[in-house]
C-alpha cells in the first residue's frame, strides 16, 4: 500500500498490531496487579473528602482504553464534584465520555481493556471517612454499588430481567444489602417502593414481568430498585431517552422528588439540554474526554462561555423562536487514539484565535461557580492548570 493510502486509512502494518497488542497486554497486567495490591491495604484506597460537603470528588481522573489500535483516552484529566442534595447534569454529544466517567465512579469498565490510569475519585462515605474508588477492591464495591450507589440506565427493558417477576427483581436488591430482613419486611418494603414511585396496582404488579408493562413504568421499576436501599447517590445516563416526552417529564419529576425525599445526590447524563435545564443544579459540559466548561445551571444557560457550549445551545430547538435552519456545529470529533496536543475543538470553532493554535487551554475560572476552558478567557479570570493527561508510553 502507498505511504499516503495507508495514513488516510489508518492502516496499521502486522509489525505495528503487535507492538499494541504487547504493550496493551503488559500495561494492562501491571495496572491490574497494582489495583490488587492497593486493594490489600485499606489505607491506600481510604482518603479525605476536600470538601465534606461533596458526596463525590472527580479528581484529574484519567480513564484509558487499551485498545487493538491504540490507546482511546476516553476520559482524560476530569475534575468536578458533586456536591450533597444536589443534580449534577454532564452533558455532550454521544462518545464524549459521559458514560465512561460513570462507569469509572461504579467500577463498572470493560476490564481489563478499560483502565482508571490517574486521578482519584473520592465518595464518601458519611462518617468523615472517604474511599478512592480507583483503588477500592471488588469486595467494598460491592458494599456500596446499590447500596450507596445507584445507576439508572437509558433502555429500561435491557436493564430488567425478562424472566423474573418484578417483584421478585427489587426484593433482591433489598435482601442482598439487609440479609437481616424477614421475607415479609422485604416484600413490604418492594411495595412501599412501588407505592414511592407512583405504581397505582402495586399488588399487581408486584407479580408481573417485565413484557407487561409500559416502557414508562418499566423506568418506574428502574427506579424503585435504584432506589430501594435509599442511595447517597443516583447515577441516571439517559434515563429518559428511551421515553416518549410526557413520559420522559413524568419520569424527571419523580426523579427530582425521589431525589429530595431520601436526601440523595443525582449525577444525570445526558446528550438532552432541555433534560438538564429542568433539573440540574450544576452542568458539566464534556468535550472529546475532556471537560471545557463546568457552572451552575444558570451560568451554563444564561452565560454560555465555551464555543462547544454556545454551539450545542444553538443547536437546541426554543418553542416561539423562529429560525430558518436549525444551527449544527460543523465537523466531527478528532479520531480519540491520536488526539492533537491543541484545543481538541479548534477545527470545528468558530471563535478561534491565534492562541488556539498552543497548546490545550487551560482551565479558568471566570466567576466564584463558573470555569472554562478555553483561550477566549485567557486573563479574564484564575488560570487553573492544564488538564492532567497521563503518558501511556511511560505506564
Ligand atoms: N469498551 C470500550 N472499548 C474501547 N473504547 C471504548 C469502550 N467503551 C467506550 N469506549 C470509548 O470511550 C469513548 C467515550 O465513550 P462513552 O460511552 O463514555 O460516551 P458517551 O459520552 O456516554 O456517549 P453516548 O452519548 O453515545 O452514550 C468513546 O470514544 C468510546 O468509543
Ligand atoms: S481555545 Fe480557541 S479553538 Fe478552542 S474553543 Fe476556545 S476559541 Fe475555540
Ligand atoms: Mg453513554
Amino acid at each position: 500500500m502507498a505511504e499516503k493510502e495507508k495514513k488516510r486509512s489508518s492502516y496499521i502494518s502486522g509489525k505495528e498490531s503487535r507492538r499494541i497488542t504487547r504493550f496493551n497486554r503488559r500495561v494492562t497486567k501491571k495496572l491490574e496487579k497494582d489495583r490488587a495490591d492497593a486493594g490489600k491495604d485499606p489505607a491506600l484506597y481510604t482518603t479525605r473528602m476536600k470538601d465534606p460537603n461533596n458526596v463525590v470528588e472527580f479528581d484529574n481522573v484519567c480513564t484509558y482504553f487499551f485498545t487493538d489500535v491504540g490507546v482511546v483516552k476516553a476520559v482524560d484529566g476530569v475534575n468536578f464534584d458533586i456536591p450533597r442534595c444536589s443534580t449534577v447534569g454532564v452533558v455532550g454529544e454521544s462518545g464524549c465520555g459521559k458514560s465512561v466517567t460513570s462507569l469509572s465512579l461504579m467500577q463498572l469498565l470493560q476490564r481489563p481493556q478499560g483502565q482508571t490510569v490517574g486521578g482519584e475519585i473520592r465518595f464518601n462515605m458519611g462518617d468523615g471517612t472517604a474511599y478512592n474508588i480507583v483503588n477500592t477492591p471488588n469486595a467494598v464495591m460491592e458494599t456500596l454499588r446499590g447500596n450507596k450507589i445507584s445507576m439508572i440506565f437509558q433502555e429500561p427493558m435491557t436493564s430488567l430481567n425478562p424472566v423474573f417477576r418484578i417483584g421478585q427483581q427489587v426484593d433482591e436488591v433489598t435482601k442482598l444489602h439487609n440479609p437481616e430482613m424477614s421475607d415479609e419486611d422485604i416484600k413490604a418494603r418492594t411495595l412501599e417502593m412501588l407505592e414511592l414511585v407512583g405504581i397505582a396496582n402495586k399488588e399487581g404488579v408486584y407479580s408481573m414481568y417485565p413484557h407487561e408493562l409500559s416502557g414508562g413504568m418499566r423506568q418506574r421499576i428502574c427506579i424503585a430498585i435504584a432506589l430501594a436501599c435509599s442511595p447517597t447517590l443516583i447515577i441516571a445516563d439517559e434515563p429518559t431517552t428511551a421515553l416518549d416526552v410526557t413520559i420522559q417529564a413524568q419520569i424527571l419529576d419523580l426523579l427530582q422528588n425521589l431525589k429530595d425525599k431520601l436526601n440523595s445526590s443525582i449525577m444525570l447524563i445526558t446528550h438532552d439540554l432541555g433534560v438538564v435545564a429542568g433539573m440540574a443544579d450544576y452542568v458539566v459540559v464534556m468535550y472529546a474526554g475532556r471537560i471545557v466548561e463546568k457552572g451552575t445551571a444558570d451560568d451554563i444557560f444564561h452565560h454560555p462561555s465555551h464555543p462547544y457550549t454556545i454551539g450545542l445551545m444553538r443547536s437546541k430547538p426554543v418553542v416561539g423562536r423562529k429560525v430558518e435552519e436549525l444551527y449544527n456545529i460543523p465537523g466531527s470529533v478528532p479520531n480519540p487514539v491520536e488526539m492533537p496536543n491543541y484545543c481538541y475543538f479548534r477545527d470545528r470553532c468558530e471563535m478561534r484565535c491565534a492562541e488556539c493554535d498552543g497548546r490545550y487551554p487551560p482551565e479558568i475560572r471566570i466567576s466564584d461557580t463558573h470555569v472554562v476552558s478555553c483561550y477566549r478567557f485567557l486573563g479574564q479570570g484564575e488560570e487553573l492548570g492544564y488538564p492532567k493527561s497521563v503518558n501511556a508510553e511511560e505506564l
